[in-house]
């Protein structure tokens, strides 16, 4: 059992990641500045407040606690945010990045698993999307995380530094019975937009009923956050046994229209949502949805929570224990 440092581990994929790699025997320490997370979803004990643009703090900690592999979550995940602001984005996802890498190289931590994309992949050419897919990000945000990809590549190549970088598409869930679960503020993803909608009667939006797909609106691949979860400790595991660096594109391989989200959120609390229409977004794809063939393949994993209705169900139970 190995120990791991977890930046962004007070976010919502790292807090579950952080869950999965105790209940596996991992020793975990977390770093998160706390901008966008929550301390009370890390054990006080293991939560060290830090911002990782500060790399001398960072080489004390990985010495102090004699880190073995990092996974690296900490960014700011706003698509339409990083449009506004694309300097935050650069700052804090690539220029907070390197300060943690030279942490790294410092202290000769040289394993990391790190939280990329399907943004990376923009509006792809094929769908599912296999890893092979160019990079051709549409905005910021996709920007940040395929300049860090690119980084890694190097950094693999020239200081036998070793990486797997894991493209997730929707992440959602809860382990709503470890008090985990999604809460970005503002929120901007579709199943919590949903619930929400129905807890409050206000309507949720639908942004586009002319897609060219069979019902008209956009689809999506969601995987269970403990499904993510687990994906990150195979891939941990890989590097600390000794692997090389790799890409996976993290998803469950099966495509879900926002209608039926919307369905699927009536059946699983018995109400149906509000929503209004709107015109499409601009940058929105038809479609996206994973091959995730090659992680399964490669690393032994496969998703355990595919069906919408238990994502929905766990999302939902989070989300009434904290209206
Ligand atoms: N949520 C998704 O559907 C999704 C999809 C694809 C990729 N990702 C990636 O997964 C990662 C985690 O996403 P999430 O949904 O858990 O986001 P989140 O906002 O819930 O968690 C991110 C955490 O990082 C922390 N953080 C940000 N900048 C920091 C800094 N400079 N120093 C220390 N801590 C910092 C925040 O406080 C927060 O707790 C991100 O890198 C994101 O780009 C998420």
């Amino acid at each position: 059992m190995a120990k791991i440092l977890v930046t962004g581990g007070a976010g919502f994929i790292g807090s579950h990641t952080r869950y999965f790699l105790e209940k596996q025997g991992h020793n975990v320490i977390v770093v998160d500045n706390l901008s966008r997370g929550y301390a009370e979803s890390v054990p006080a004990a293991i939560l060290r407040q830090i911002n990782l643009k500060d790399t001398d703090r960072l080489i004390d900690l990985m010495r102090q606690e004699a880190v073995e592999a990092v996974i690296h979550f900490a960014a700011y995940i706003s698509v339409g945010e990083s449009t506004v602001f694309p300097e935050l984005y650069f700052t804090n996802n690539v220029g907070a990045t390197i300060s943690l890498f030279n942490a790294m190289l410092e202290t000769g931590v040289k394993k990391l698993v790190f939280s990329s994309t399907a943004a990376a992949y923009g509006i792809p050419a094929k769908v599912p999307i296999t890893e092979d897919e160019p990079y051709a990000p549409i905005n910021p945000y996709g920007e940040s995380k395929v300049m860090v990809e690119k980084m890694l590549e190097w950094l693999d190549k020239y200081r036998e530094f070793r990486a797997i970088r894991l493209r997730y598409f929707n992440a959602c869930g809860a382990e709503p019975e470890a008090g985990l679960g999604e809460r970005h503020d503002p929120e901007t993803h579709l199943i919590p937009l949903i619930l929400k909608a129905v807890q409050t009667g206000e309507p949720v939006k639908v942004f586009g009923i002319d897609y060219p797909t069979p019902d008209g609106t956009c689809i999506r691949d969601y995987i269970h956050v403990s499904d993510l979860a687990e994906a990150h400790i195979f891939a941990v595991e890989h590097l600390l046994n000794g692997g090389a660096s790799d890409v996976f594109n993290v998803g469950t391989g099966h495509g879900k229209s926002v209608k039926e989200v919307l369905a699927s959120v009536e059946r699983v609390t018995g109400k149906k949502p509000p929503f209004t229409i709107g015109p499409r977004r601009e940058g929105d794809p038809p479609s996206l949805v994973a091959d995730s063939s090659k992680l399964q393949t490669k690393l032994g994993w496969s998703p355990k929570r595919a069906e919408l209705d238990k994502i929905v169900a766990d999302a939902w139970q989070f989300a009434e224990n904290h209206r």
